[in-house]
């Protein structure tokens, strides 16, 4: 007993509160995200976000293997394939869109660290000439985007964190590398960044513009270039390593 007492106390010192844990363990398949609706709200994402114009259900936009998660997390098993393509319209609307958000009675406001860890593929990576808005939330307070902002010309292979309107960290990602973030909200709040098995650090300290919230989108959203009819085939983005801590934060990967 004198040795157990010790070794509990260490344990709880080093593992901070995870308020929201939605690294895929829960998930067999895909098919466990099609169990969610308004009127059975299951699991833990809420999944209502996606080309559903031809029968489709979030399934048929979304892919669970270990193959898309970053090798280096080992508290997840699996990781998502989100894809967009030509019928990856929602409701009707212009934009391109397969988005999670959290299933959640947790309000995930306050000081809080948001993990998110993403890979823009080799194969069926997103066309720089588009605006993706692929990390979010709904008030667009802080941001990960990829390729050139709508309203803007040209081609942009950029994966970029933008918040206040002014782009915080910006880098040409290289295809296949995974990506680590912690959107740390609240006050202090900041910016986390490393790639593939580094330990994250703060790369911007500052104001996020915001204060959390569960309106927070994790997926794919392509802009239409001028309201033109998007020309697209197949898009891929992987996500991994996705939980929200009260405290920390947990710097590995
Ligand atoms: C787009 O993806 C959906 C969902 O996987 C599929 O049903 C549809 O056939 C695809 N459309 C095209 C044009 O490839
Ligand atoms: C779609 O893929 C084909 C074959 O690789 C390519 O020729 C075409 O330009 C692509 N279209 C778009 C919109 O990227």
């Amino acid at each position: 007993m004198q040795i157990i007492l010790p070794i509990l106390l260490v344990a709880s010192l080093a593992s901070a509160t995870v308020v929201w844990d939605v690294r895929f363990n829960d998930y067999s398949t895909a098919a466990d995200f099609d169990k969610w609706s308004w009127s059975n709200q299951v699991g833990s994402y809420q999944t209502y976000i996606y080309g559903n114009l031809h029968g489709e259900t979030a399934s048929s936009w979304l892919t669970l293997g270990s193959q898309f998660k970053n090798p280096s997390t080992t508290a997840e098993n699996q990781g998502v394939k989100v894809k967009i393509n030509s019928t990856s319209t929602w409701n009707g609307g212009p934009m391109l869109r397969t988005e999670l958000l959290p299933q959640t009675t947790n309000a995930l406001t306050g000081h809080l660290y948001f993990h998110v860890s993403l890979q823009i593929p080799t194969v069926n990576p997103p066309d720089p000439a588009y605006e993706h808005q692929i990390v979010f939330w709904e008030e667009h307070y802080a941001d990960i985007k990829y390729g050139q902002l709508s309203g803007q010309s040209g081609v942009a292979d950029t994966l970029q964190v933008i918040t206040g309107g002014q782009s915080i960290w910006s880098v040409t990602p290289v295809k296949g590398t995974w990506y680590n973030f912690i959107l740390e909200t609240g006050s202090p709040d900041g910016l986390w960044v490393s790639t593939g098995s580094s330990a994250l650090q703060k790369v911007f300290t500052g104001s996020l513009n915001g204060n959390g919230g569960t309106d927070w989108h994790v997926g794919a959203l392509r802009l239409p270039i001028n309201g033109q009819t998007q020309q697209i085939n197949e898009t891929d983005i992987y996500y991994s390593g996705i939980y929200v801590e009260d405290s920390g934060p947990t710097t590995t990967p």
